[in-house]
């Protein structure tokens, strides 16, 4: 202790000290400076953002990472993995986008050190099974999961009552609607289940959505849909169904759909639809329903439809498109019949 004293105390020696201190000081400002930023990628450090696209990266880019980084891009590169670890190094993320790059698998807990993460990208990846808590701990907003390999999203990926407003599962392999992960996310907005493989939509799945604005189940395989399906999502605007196999309609299907502005149902197999089932959709916008790309049998039973087209023509998309398959008329536009033409039981 003495002989320490002793030498700090000498006068050079304090010299010597302030140097070294200015040094490291230095050093420790260079490194953490504006200049930091992972090889491969391009940092903007005004926005605190950071972009890896394209570059030829097969591990997450951790070493430079700046600490007040708050949206992260890493696109179009070859990386497999991503840790809870390699997040810890970004506390302050707010967006977290990895579109496209080869993502098999993700592990439990990965956002726990990531509080402020609202919004995760996860598009085009090779994502098949994911665990538990994989997207808890973080407040999400919205997650993306479109196009990867998953055959089963599961509720407990997420926690109960979680804050997602938007959830994208298009373009997956989900043969039918999660209905215990939609039973976490009641303040949902957006729903896009498109291009899956969904053949059913089970009773009630839908019920704990009573915010929902959009739901697009558009390219599944619907045949039918149970009457009770859109009981509670009363708020919904935009509903998706185009491109399934869905051949007949419940009457009371749209009951409360009262606010429902576009309705797409083409391209399905609907011969008619049942007398007042499209009376509650007030709020149709002008081509807001499409019923185009349908065999419609145009006999007595589609007298509903005739006279709904008559009276709300405008509402229609493409009215003069919404043709008959019945071989008298086959290719007759159904609102140009006459009273008797439809008048028939073949
Ligand atoms: C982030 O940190 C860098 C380097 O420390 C700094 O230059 C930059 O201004 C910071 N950005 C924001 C948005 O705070
Ligand atoms: C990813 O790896 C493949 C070969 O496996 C290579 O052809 C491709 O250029 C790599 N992508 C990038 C962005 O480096
Ligand atoms: C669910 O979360 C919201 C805020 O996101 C909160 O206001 C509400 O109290 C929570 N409900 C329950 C049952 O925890
Ligand atoms: C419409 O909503 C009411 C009240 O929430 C409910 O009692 C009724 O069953 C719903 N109708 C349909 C067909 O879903």
């Amino acid at each position: 202790m003495a002989v320490w004293r002793l030498i700090l105390n000498h006068p050079e020696n304090k010299m010597m000290n302030t140097w070294r201190a200015l040094a490291v000081l230095w050093l420790a400002c260079f490194c953490r400076g504006t200049t930091s930023c992972p090889a491969l990628c391009t940092c903007f450090p005004q926005k605190a953002e950071v972009i890896c696209s394209e570059v030829p990266l097969t591990d997450f880019p951790s070493e430079g990472l700046p600490e007040n980084t708050t949206i992260l891009t890493i696109q179009f590169t070859n990386i497999t993995s991503i840790s809870e670890q390699h997040l810890n190094s970004v506390p302050l993320l707010q967006q977290l986008h990895l579109y496209r790059n080869r993502l098999q698998s993700l592990p439990s807990h990965l956002l726990r050190g990531v509080p402020f993460l609202h919004t995760l990208d996860l598009t085009e990846n090779k994502l098949t099974e994911l665990p538990v808590d994989v997207f808890s701990h973080a407040p999400l907003r919205s997650l993306v999961l479109k196009n990867n390999l998953i055959e089963n999203a599961d509720a407990e990926w997420l926690p109960e009552n979680s804050s997602l407003t938007w959830l994208d599962l298009s373009g997956n392999r989900l043969t039918k609607v999660p209905a215990a992960l939609l039973q976490n996310v009641p303040h949902l907005e957006i729903l896009d289940l498109s291009n899956n493989h969904l053949e059913r939509i089970s009773r009630s799945s839908l019920d704990s959505l009573t915010k929902l604005q959009k739901l697009d189940l558009d390219n599944n395989k619907l045949d039918t849909l149970d009457e009770s399906t859109f009981q509670n999502t009363h708020s919904l605007i935009h509903l998706f169904l185009a491109q399934n196999k869905l051949n007949s309609l419940p009457k009371n299907l749209f009951q409360n759909l009262t606010q429902l502005r576009n309705l797409n149902l083409d391209d399905n197999q609907l011969s008619h639809i049942p007398p007042g089932s499209l009376d509650p959709l007030h709020s149709l916008d002008e081509q807001g329903i499409d019923l185009t790309s349908n065999p419609w049998l145009c006999n007595r039973k589609l007298q509903y439809l005739w006279s709904w087209l008559q009276k709300n023509t405008k509402k229609a998309y493409l009215p003069d498109s919404i043709t008959c398959s019945s071989q008298l008329l086959a290719g007759r536009s159904v609102m140009s019949l006459t009273e008797s033409e439809l008048n028939t039981d073949s």
